[in-house]
């Protein structure tokens, strides 16, 4: 099977019902989605598949064959970097394991929406969990990340 992830692309054996996120982790040994739940209940193994947050943990890899699918790693533009700056200006993470995935619901929201409500930003980052309870801190920051992006585009 032929899997596209961070602009490259891959030829894998692996079975069609296989979850992404073992095969981000275990074959391409990309470590920065995280492992939490396994049933799309903490937003821990968020990636991007064509530009949409997805819970790579409940996604078989069959589903994403021919798609664009990007990580944490692999992440890029003016969104992210928005996002990242605003992460590290408010030291948002605590002990960190959430964050990859709120970092990839954030850019997945601001890339769809550039000025969003806070409401907005409650419902796209409602399915992240973060054990740490850094929650008033990621969504400043998301706020943070969209007024900058204003600022500059
Ligand atoms: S590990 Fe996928 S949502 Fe929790
Ligand atoms: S920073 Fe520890 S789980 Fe969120």
């Amino acid at each position: 099977m032929k899997l596209r992830v961070n602009g490259r692309e891959h030829e894998l054996d692996v079975p069609a019902d296989m979850p992404l996120l073992w095969v981000l982790r275990d074959r391409l040994r990309l470590t920065g989605t995280k492992f939490g739940c396994g049933i799309a209940q903490c937003g821990a193994c968020t990636v991007h598949v064509n530009g949409r947050a997805q819970r790579a943990c409940v996604t078989p890899v069959a589903s994403v064959e021919g798609a664009d699918v990007r990580t944490i790693e692999g992440v890029e533009g003016a969104s992210a970097k928005a996002v990242q700056d605003a992460w590290v200006a408010l030291d948002v993470p605590q002990c960190g394991y959430c964050q990859s995935g709120q970092v990839m619901s954030a850019v997945a929201l601001l890339e769809a929406k550039p000025a969003p409500s806070d409401e907005e930003i409650e419902n796209a980052m409602a399915g992240n969990l973060c054990r740490c309870n850094c929650y008033a801190r990621i969504r400043q920051a998301v706020r943070d990340a969209a007024d900058s992006k204003g600022a500059t585009s």
